[in-house]
């Protein structure tokens, strides 16, 4: 057989055989038999030493041109086995855009931070600084200073935590006021809302908790009066509870104001007629207040001829229970979910 129908025969073999590679190794495999220094061609390569020098260029050109082709064929075969490989890869990995998410539930204020937060707006809205005082409060400051030594019995209104003689857990935010007027030491016009917990020793049931939430305001200048008081707390039971809703004082005690008040809103579920929620009456209880007492000025160094000022104090449940009708106090403290989730 001559040289030229050897390479064709060779050609046609290696063609088949690049067609068929399987496979990177394989590839690797057929790449050295055919292609590789100990490859077909090396016998080839051997047979140049025994022809003639003339003979030897056209020799060596035809053997190139096969090794070219057989080379292109191994081209082929590397592209088609990497496409492959890609494919694969891609086929794998392959994300179905069109299946349906899952349901991401993004977290939400409790609906006690929302209530303290609206409240908050609506008093930083009329000029009011947001304090905050320690929960661990001296007696000094929860109670003497507010007008209620120790024998006092208005205290027994507020059965307390004591951790020591003279430590103990704040009753209520009202020490935040004695704080305040501490701390203003030019006596310049103060106007403050402290939110925080208070505690105290109850039994826990619909009504009751022991640890809840108050917000406290307080105002102390020299021209602050009873009807600015009364304009304050329109303004904020209509902001609460609507702007048609109107508010009633009725006489009450509580040693750090005088005179004190309690302050009803017309009920909002009945506008007044008497209802289920307002037990007929057509009010709502909704917080205290009154003129600070001047027993309270004068214990911060105030001069009463000269400083007066309002206080109030409501409780934070209180207002979220009236707000969103909820029927059990504790449901804002046990963390269900399905109740937490109601209020957006
Ligand atoms: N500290 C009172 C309480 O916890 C609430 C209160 C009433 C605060 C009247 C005030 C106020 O500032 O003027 O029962």
């Amino acid at each position: 057989m001559d040289l030229k129908q050897q390479l064709q025969d060779l050609l046609e073999q290696a063609q088949n055989v690049f067609s068929k590679v399987n496979g990177q190794n394989d590839l690797q495999e057929r790449k050295a038999e055919y292609l590789g220094k100990k490859g077909v061609f090396a016998d080839y390569m051997a047979k140049m030493k025994d022809l003639t020098p003339e003979e030897r260029p056209t020799f060596g050109q035809t053997i190139n041109e096969a090794k070219a082709k057989i080379n292109a064929f191994f081209e082929d075969a590397k592209n088609r086995i990497e496409t492959a490989e890609i494919n694969a890869k891609l086929q794998s990995e392959s994300v179905d855009v069109t299946l349906p998410g899952k349901e991401i539930v993004p977290g939400r204020k409790h609906i006690l931070t929302q209530v303290v937060e609206e409240v908050e707006d609506i008093f930083v809205g009329m000029g009011y600084t947001v304090k905050e005082g320690p929960e661990v409060e001296s007696d000094l400051y929860n109670f003497e200073m507010l007008n209620l030594p120790k024998s006092h019995p208005a205290r027994d209104m507020q059965d307390t935590f004591f951790i020591t003689e003279e430590l103990l857990l704040r009753t209520h935010t009202s020490p935040v006021q004695v704080r305040s007027l501490l701390e203003n030491t030019n006596h310049g016009p103060l106007k403050i809302i402290c939110p925080g917990k208070v505690y105290r020793r109850d039994d826990d049931d619909m009504t009751h908790s022991h640890q809840f939430m108050q917000i406290e305001a307080l105002v102390v200048d020299e021209k602050a009066r009873l009807s600015d008081l009364k304009g304050t707390l329109l303004t904020l039971a209509q902001k609460l509870f609507g702007d048609t809703r109107e508010i009633r004082l009725r006489p009450s005690y509580f040693p750090f104001t005088e005179p004190s008040v309690e302050v009803d809103v017309t009920c909002y579920k009945c506008n007044g007629e008497g209802c289920s929620m307002c037990k007929g009456t057509g009010w709502i209880e909704i917080l205290g207040a009154g003129m600070v007492n001047n027993a309270v000025l004068e214990a911060a160094g105030y001069d009463p001829e000269v400083y007066q000022g309002f206080a109030l104090g409501m409780g934070v449940e209180r207002i979220a229970i009236l707000k969103y009708g909820i029927d059990d106090i504790r449901a804002l403290y046990t963390n269900d979910l399905r109740f937490n989730r109601q209020f957006k």
